[in-house]
C-alpha cells in the first residue's frame, strides 16, 4: 500500500503533550504512514514572526491528512486560517457518553456538524474611532454544502434526525439564509427527520434533554460554542475529538485548545487527541485500527485509568501507555 503522508502539528501548551500521547498510540500500530512534524502557534510566531509559517501551510496542502494539537492566543491565525485555506468546510464533532465517566446523562450520542469557513470567524473585523465591527458572511453555497454534509453523515451512520441551530428571528438575513438552505436540503432526505431550534433554546435543551438531538448542523461560531457545551455534557473537553473535512484535505484535532492552566504539568487528558487520530484512521480507510484504538480507550476509561479531569491519578503519558498495553493484548 502506498505510504500516507501525515503532517503533525503539536502546537502550543497541552497540544504538545496530547500529541506525544497520540503518537505513542499511533506508533504502536503497524500503519503505512510517514509522519512529518511542523510548527505553528504562539511559539512559532515568536520564532518566525508568523503563527502559521509558509512551509507549514505548504505541507498541509500536500499531505493525506493533518494531525493538529492546539494553538494558543494565535489560534485564529493558525487553525481557523488552516480550515479556510484548506477549505475543510465541515467540522465534525461527536459528543458521546462513555462508560465510567461521571456526567449528567449516560446515553448522549450527538454529532455536531459545524460550518467551518465563514460566519463571524471569517476575520472581517474593523475598528475606527471607538467603533468596532465584525462582518458576518453566510452564503447559499456554503450553507447548502454543510447541510448536505450533515444529512449525508446522518444517512451513512444510520442516524435518524438532523437539527439546524440558528437565530433567524433576530439575524434575519444571515441566519435566515442558513435556515432556508437547511430546509431546502432537508427535502432531499425525506427518510431523515429534520427540525430546528433557535440557538439559545437549543443550549437549554442540550443541558435538560440532550436526547432530542442526533445530528446538529449549525454555523461556525454557534458550532464552536455548542461543541464545548456538548463536550461538557459528556465529561469535558479532554474527551472531545473533531475532524475538519473538505473535498481535498482533512485536519484532525481535539475540540480543546492549549489549556495553559494545566500545560506543563503532564496531566492533560489525551483522549480527545487520540480519538481525533481515530477519526483520521477512519477517514483514511483504516477502520479496524480505528475501532481497536477506540475500544482500548473506552476500556481504559471504564477501568478508571485516567487523568485527573476524569477523577483518575494518571499522567498524560501513563494513560497513553495503558491504551497501548490494551492494544498489545
Ligand atoms: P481550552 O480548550 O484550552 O481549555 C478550557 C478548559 O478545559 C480549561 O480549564 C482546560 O484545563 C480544560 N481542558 C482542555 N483540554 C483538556 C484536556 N485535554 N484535559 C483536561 N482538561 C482540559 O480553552 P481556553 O482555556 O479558553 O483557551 C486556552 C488557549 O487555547 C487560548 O490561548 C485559546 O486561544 C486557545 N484555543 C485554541 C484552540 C485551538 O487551537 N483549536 C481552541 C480553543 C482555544
Ligand atoms: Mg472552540
Amino acid at each position: 500500500m502506498a505510504m500516507k503522508k501525515i503532517v503533525v502539528i503539536p502546537g502550543d501548551g497541552i497540544g504538545k503533550e496530547v500529541m506525544e500521547a497520540a503518537m505513542l498510540v499511533l506508533n504502536s500500530l503497524d500503519l503505512p504512514f510517514k509522519y512529518e512534524y511542523y510548527e505553528a502557534g504562539d511559539e512559532a510566531f515568536k520564532k518566525y514572526g508568523k503563527a502559521l509559517p509558509d512551509e507549514t501551510l505548504e505541507a498541509c496542502k500536500n499531505c493525506d491528512a493533518v494531525l493538529f494539537g492546539a494553538a494558543g492566543e494565535t489560534a485564529a491565525d493558525v487553525i481557523v486560517k488552516l480550515r479556510q485555506e484548506l477549505e475543510t468546510f465541515a467540522n465534525v464533532r461527536p459528543a458521546k457518553s462513555l462508560k465510567g465517566v461521571k456526567c449528567l446523562y449516560d446515553n448522549v450520542d450527538i454529532v455536531i456538524v459545524r460550518e467551518n469557513t465563514e460566519c463571524l470567524y471569517k476575520g472581517l473585523e474593523f475598528e475606527l474611532d471607538g467603533v468596532a465591527e465584525c462582518i458576518r458572511i453566510v452564503t447559499r453555497k456554503a450553507s447548502e454544502r454543510i447541510a448536505r454534509f450533515a444529512f449525508e453523515l446522518a444517512k451513512r451512520e444510520g442516524r435518524k434526525k438532523v437539527t439546524a441551530l440558528h437565530k433567524a428571528n433576530v439575524m434575519k438575513k444571515t441566519c435566515g439564509l442558513f435556515r432556508d438552505c437547511c430546509r431546502k436540503v432537508a427535502k432531499e432526505y425525506p427518510e431523515i427527520e429534520f427540525n430546528e431550534y433557535y440557538i439559545d433554546a437549543a443550549c437549554l435543551y442540550l443541558v435538560t434533554d440532550p436526547k432530542r438531538f442526533d445530528v446538529i448542523v449549525t454555523t461556525n461560531m454557534f458550532g464552536d460554542i455548542v461543541s464545548d457545551l456538548a463536550a461538557g455534557l459528556v465529561g469535558g473537553l479532554g474527551l472531545a475529538p473533531s475532524a475538519n473535512i473538505g473535498e481535498r484535505h482533512a485536519i484532525f484535532e481535539p475540540v480543546h485548545g492549549a489549556a495553559f492552566d494545566i500545560a506543563g504539568k503532564g496531566i492533560a487528558n489525551p483522549t480527545a487527541m487520540i480519538l481525533s487520530a481515530c477519526m483520521m484512521l477512519r477517514h483514511l480507510g483504516f477502520l479496524d485500527e480505528a475501532k481497536k484504538v477506540e475500544k482500548a480507550v473506552e476500556d481504559v476509561i471504564a477501568e478508571g485509568k485516567t487523568t485527573p479531569d476524569l477523577g483518575g491519578k494518571l499522567k498524560t503519558m501513563e494513560m497513553a501507555n495503558e491504551i497501548v498495553k490494551k492494544l498489545e493484548k
